[in-house]
């Protein structure tokens, strides 16, 4: 499923005095299935455009299009996992909580269990050892992951989610990435990541949109990151600075190295 904002503007509290542009005129389309970042520094407008996204907020002006083609989709669009997981849950069990949403759309209780158990199992959680248990004394990992899990059961094309890095250790944070990257490899979902470490999924994702000031400022490629594709052809051409090269300050730092070396010879 794709997603394409057309001259895209949202402002809070318009007309008033307290009236806030936080997206001004963004033109972006994200592709079926593909992994993107957004990026910036907050309050740059990241958590409002997965809102847009979501259709949470409407847009003040420009228009926003989520399409599958020609095809009919049955079930949700863009689901978004909040930035706070502890907002995400109101019940005092998992299955509750995950439940609610399908009982409430009349979904059959033998559904509701065997989406449950998958969408669980997507997040690598099992389904029988955390039925019972209370959103509220997961750890912060497990409370991320049960919150994705909560947005797969209603079985969205989109995925968006709000700072799923925020406050974990290095391996909570590998833990999120390589469930985002599972989710859109095996289960064909469109992945669309706000965060302010974006290198840290720099590897893995397709593509990065910086934020600034509410505009975009920059989308960057992953699979063409400038540097390393500069290195690579730099080693083609028979100067070789060596592996792990990611920006230009190290390549710099390379280079210089290797004049002073042919200097004392
Ligand atoms: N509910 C709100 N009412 C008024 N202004 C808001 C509201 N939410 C966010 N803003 C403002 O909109 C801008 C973008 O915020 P936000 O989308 O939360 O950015 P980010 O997620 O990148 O930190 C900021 O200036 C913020 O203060
Ligand atoms: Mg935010």
């Amino acid at each position: 499923m794709s997603v394409i904002f057309e001259d895209v503007t949202y402002i809070y509290n318009k007309d008033t005095p307290m009236e806030k542009r936080a997206i001004k005129d963004i033109s972006l389309s994200i592709s079926d299935g593909e992994f993107v970042v957004l990026s910036g520094k907050a309050g740059c407008g990241k958590s409002t455009l997965l809102q847009l996204m979501g259709g949470i907020l409407g847009p003040t002006s420009g228009s926003i299009t989520i399409s599958s083609g020609a095809k009919i989709e049955a079930r949700g669009g863009v689901g978004v996992v909040f930035q706070f997981p502890e907002r995400q849950f109101f019940e005092n069990s998992i299955y509750a909580d995950l439940s609610f949403p399908l009982r409430r759309g009349g979904v059959s209780e033998e559904e509701i269990e065997s989406r449950l158990i998958s969408a669980l199992k997507a997040v690598d959680m099992d389904f029988h050892a955390y039925r019972d248990r209370s959103p509220m004394e997961l750890s912060s990992g497990e409370k991320r992951r049960a919150a994705i899990a909560s947005v797969l059961v209603l079985d969205p094309q989109v995925i968006a989610m709000d700072e799923p890095l925020a406050g974990l250790d290095q391996k909570g944070k590998r833990e999120i990435i390589q469930e985002l990257k599972r989710l859109q490899k095996e289960a064909g979902k469109t992945v669309v990541m706000a965060t302010q470490e974006s290198e840290a999924v720099s590897g893995v994702c397709d593509r990065t949109f910086y934020l600034e000031n509410g505009g975009l400022a920059a989308t960057e490629n992953s699979s063409l990151l400038p540097i390393p594709s500069l290195v690579n052809l730099l080693k083609k051409k028979g100067l070789d600075l060596g592996e792990g090269v990611m920006d230009a300050e190290e390549a710099f730092l390379r280079i210089r190295s290797m004049e002073k070396k042919a200097h004392e010879m």
